[in-house]
């Protein structure tokens, strides 16, 4: 296997001076499913954030398929870029838009902003969101607004959206944690066939160890802006995880900020069309 994303001491401080992440190495092969724990506050948001190129690096570098981010620029880095799918906490659907509308803004990844309209309209955009929208079991909701939907529904169509992008990578930065256990376990699984299905390379960052250790082979414990261990799932042991946590199991409480999806305009405009 070849690395997909390859993370050599990175570093990240926030303009306020917050010192994020120190120093954090990694090497993610291509079709790897890696699950990422830590306690709130130990930089796993910002880590997605620095790999999804929305923050750069204050030192060290991010490989994607053995391409450093740093040295893009314009055109070719949005193409990179457009290799990661994001899924997030908030699902920052537009949620007067439907269903349908809220996936095809995936595609806006792959178009020519300027055409992005035209492009939106196209035949076979349409079907490969309609296909997605039927693998995520939504094809009943497909008209349906964002907004009438439950929180499990959205949460589908947020990954039938970033799927639609036809990434290679897909980051799911606490995809399932405004949901209830059971249903947050159905859409964990859901994120994973499909990542299976679709060969893509995927770091879940989750809050529920129990369903980390059933989704992934490999668990990345982060602490303090540090990775404390990175190992194979059956070698993360209790002990491993009460130092990891440092006796605090709970969830993240802090939202996190991530940038949203407000297309309204764009949106307005292809309601009317579709
Ligand atoms: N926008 C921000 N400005 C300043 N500090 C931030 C910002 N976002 C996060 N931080 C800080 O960076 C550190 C890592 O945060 P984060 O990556 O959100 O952790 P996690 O996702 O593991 O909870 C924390 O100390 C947090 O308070
Ligand atoms: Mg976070």
């Amino acid at each position: 296997m070849s690395a997909d994303i390859t993370v050599d001491r990175l570093s990240y401080r926030y303009p306020d001076g917050t010192a994020a992440l120190h120093d954090v190495s990694l090497t993610i092969d291509k079709g790897e499913i890696v699950a990422v724990l830590g306690p709130s506050g130990a930089g796993k948001s910002t880590l997605f954030r620095c790999l999804a190129g929305i923050d750069s690096p204050t030192a060290g570098t991010i490989r994607l398929d053995g391409t450093n981010l740093a040295s893009l620029r314009g055109k070719a880095r949005r193409k990179t870029l457009s290799r990661i799918g994001l899924v997030f906490q908030e699902f920052h659907l537009v949620g007067q838009a439907s269903v349908l509308s809220n996936v095809l803004i995936g595609r806006l990844a792959n178009a020519n902003p300027a055409t992005s309209l035209l492009h939106w309209m196209s035949r076979s955009d349409r079907e490969a969101a309609v296909t997605l929208i039927a693998k995520v079991g939504l094809a009943p909701q497909l008209r349906k607004r964002a907004d009438a939907l439950s929180g499990g529904q959205r949460q589908r169509v947020a990954l039938a959206r970033a799927l639609a992008q036809e990434p290679t990578v897909l980051l799911a930065d606490e995809p399932v944690a405004n949901l209830d256990p059971v249903l947050a376990a159905a859409v964990v699984d859901d994120i994973v066939r499909m990542v299976s299905e679709q060969g893509l390379t995927a770091m879940l960052n989750l809050h529920d160890v129990t369903l980390a250790r059933r989704v992934a082979k490999r668990i990345v414990g982060m602490q303090a802006g540090r990775v404390l261990f990175d190992l194979p799932t059956d070698q993360v042991t209790d002990v491993l995880l009460s130092q990891l946590y440092g006796g605090d199991t709970g969830p993240s409480a802090r939202p996190s900020n991530t940038p949203g999806t407000t297309l309204p305009t764009l949106i307005e405009a292809l309601e009317v069309t579709l």
